[in-house]
């Protein structure tokens, strides 16, 4: 018998983390792990959970620290646009939930009419590669502010005019006096591999998970 265990990242809070431990369960795996612990180790099948910051499963994924993630479609994509990894993670299949959009957004007393009314101005952002790319697609030269969080604040306190981020409900846009004006990439969560080849052992356990994965999807369509 084989000791091998596949490595599986997924979010330790937030929206998508709700949705990827709801997964597993309905996948019939329960998860022993302590609170605020790093690691999580499935009861039914040899899989490591490593509980992750969600910016940051693309890199483990990527570099070999796990096998496997479970990561937002729009940060997976920013990774690769941001060009860092040589071989990045691949994308396996999409999950079906925590369905969202990064969307440009713009102070609700604009009348938006068309991506050029962006030119010249500040965005905010915490996807620079990917609001890049629609600024450039749409040949609008516009400078793009990197920020981290609580980019929705950006144009009340001066810092941007418009910013690019994700809207979910919308509320916090709302809240903010914001009003979404176009759709910059549409996002759910996705699964992730690294690119290298497993070892037979480990590409049985990760064939079992899909398995139970495609069985859970095809029940909730
Ligand atoms: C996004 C975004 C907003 C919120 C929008 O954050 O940055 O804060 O969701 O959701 P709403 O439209 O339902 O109000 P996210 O949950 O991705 O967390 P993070 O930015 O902290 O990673
Ligand atoms: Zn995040
Ligand atoms: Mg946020």
């Amino acid at each position: 018998m084989s000791d091998e265990r596949l490595r599986l990242a997924i979010q330790k809070s937030g929206r998508l983390s709700d949705g990827s431990f709801e997964l597993l369960k309905s996948c019939g795996l329960t998860i022993s792990r302590g609170r605020d612990k790093l690691y999580g180790r499935v009861q039914e099948m040899p899989i490591d959970v490593m509980l992750l910051r969600d910016d940051d499963i693309p890199a483990f994924v990527a570099d070999n620290a796990c096998d496997i993630g479970i990561v937002g479609q729009n940060v997976f994509e920013e990774e690769l646009l941001s060009g860092i990894h040589d071989t990045p993670a691949n994308e396996v299949m999409e999950l079906g939930f925590a369905r969202c959009r990064l969307m440009l957004a713009a102070p609700k007393e604009w009348s938006f009419d068309g991506a050029t009314m962006l030119a010249g101005k500040r965005i905010a952002t915490s996807y620079p590669a990917l609001t890049k790319a629609w600024l450039e697609a749409e040949s609008v030269d516009s400078k793009v502010v990197m920020m981290k969080g609580s980019v929705e604040v950006a144009p009340r306190l001066k810092i941007a005019d418009a910013v690019c981020d994700i809207v979910s409900t919308g509320a916090t846009l709302d809240a903010n006096g914001l009003k979404p004006v176009a759709t910059v990439f549409e996002s759910q969560a996705i699964l992730i591999r690294n690119a290298l080849k497993f070892s037979p052992e480990k590409q049985a356990i990760f064939d079992a998970l899909l398995k139970r994965i495609n069985g859970v999807l095809r029940s909730r369509d």
